[in-house]
């Protein structure tokens, strides 16, 4: 299997390769959530430099999920115009186009939300704390992802993509420690995996034109807490019953095996859960094309590219030719080159080694 090969999603639907662009949060989206001209230009240059899908940052779906500053929306059909945009100029670029469809739950910022936060279980640490959510909150979510979901169709994407991963909301619904609940959205695995097998079978009914994805996080890592491995293969064969046609396991780390069970790696652990009949995009530290290609070799459909894809507008144009890569730490005039606005390469200094300090 080769990464230039293209991807069949679903009859009629094909990536044109198997190089995607990972979800990238990048502050640039006006304050109301609309599509910025920075925006655009930053996505439609991957389109442009040849990956298969594009897909937009973690969009939120109602106000009280929001959790950045430049955070694009989807929760509004005033929304629709830009999103229209988008969608349309990632086609011209000849990528198939996908929206994540998120809420951040408890970490949602109501700094910029400006409403109060909720998650499963009332919850407090040193950085932040919310209320337990009520079955109107519940019921609310749910319904704001199948509208959003909806209006993604109507402005002619492809794929929306359910943010499960990282410690977000559906995340924290999974989450035993997140999840405290003794009612039905909480306690066991059925009760904890209620809210995104709902979601996924409401985004279904909303919007059946769109292939549906989900985003987990299979195991702790970061936010992600309270996530075991055996129930997330557990949960990721329910979604495929619930309706899920692609699964995106986030890995942060792809070239390392799990950590429960170290002589494993997720991928083909994933895969034998699925029975095959579901396709699956591994992200995590890729950024050669060696590196991308021993996932496909684990069993991998797709890689989505993060950081490498930030450093390099046309990653799989410069793969497929044999040309070097920027790697980082890169001076900001490189990264203003590959499309980044002054706001985005300001918050790219917060990971690690990746924007080069400048000169003494
Ligand atoms: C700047 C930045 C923003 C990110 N924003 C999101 C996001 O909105 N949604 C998401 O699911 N993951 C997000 N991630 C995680 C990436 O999608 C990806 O899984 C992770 O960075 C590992 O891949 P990489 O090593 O290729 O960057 C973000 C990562 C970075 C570096």
């Amino acid at each position: 299997m080769d990464l230039f090969t293209p991807l069949e999603l679903r009859k009629g639907l094909a990536a044109r390769n198997r190089i995607w662009l990972a979800p990238l949060t990048n502050m640039q989206s006006h304050a109301d959530g609309s599509l910025s001209e920075d925006e655009l230009r930053f996505l439609a240059m991957r389109a442009d430099g040849g990956f298969g899908l594009v897909e937009t940052c973690a969009a939120h779906v109602s106000q009280d999920g929001k959790a950045w500053h430049g955070e694009l929306g989807v929760h509004d059909d005033a929304m629709l115009p830009g999103l229209t945009r988008l969608a349309a100029r990632l086609h011209e670029g000849g990528a198939l186009a996908s929206v994540q469809l998120f809420h951040g739950g408890l970490r949602a910022n109501r700094a910029v939300s400006r409403m109060e936060k909720w998650s499963a279980s009332a919850y407090s640490d040193e950085d932040t704390n919310c209320r337990e959510a009520t079955e109107a909150d519940i019921h609310g979510a749910i319904e704001a992802f199948a509208a959003a979901a909806k209006r993604c169709a109507q402005a002619g994407f492809d794929a929306v993509e359910l943010h499960g991963a990282h410690g977000y909301l559906l995340s924290q619904f999974l989450s035993t420690v997140y999840n405290r609940r003794q009612d039905r959205w909480g306690g066991s695995l059925e009760n904890r995996s209620r809210l995104i097998r709902e979601t996924v079978r409401a985004v279904r009914r909303a919007a059946p034109s769109l292939l549906i994805a989900v985003r987990l996080s299979p195991e702790d890592f970061g936010q992600a807490k309270g996530i075991d491995l055996d129930e997330t293969l557990e949960v990721a064969r329910m979604l495929a019953d619930d309706g899920m046609e692609l699964l995106h396991l986030s890995l942060w780390r792809a070239a390392l095996n799990t950590k429960k069970r170290p002589e494993s790696h997720a991928t083909p652990l994933f895969r034998k859960a699925l029975g095959g009949r579901i396709p699956i995009v591994v992200a995590g530290n890729i950024w050669t094309r060696d590196e991308a290609e021993a996932q496909l070799a684990l069993g991998a459909d797709a890689v989505a590219l993060g950081r490498a894809a930030i450093a390099n507008h046309d990653w799989p144009r410069r793969a497929q030719r044999g040309a070097s890569l920027n790697r980082v730490p890169l001076a900001p005039e490189t990264l203003r080159g590959e499309g980044l606005s002054e706001g985005f390469v300001s918050y790219m200094r917060q990971w690690k080694n990746f924007v080069a300090a400048p000169e003494a």
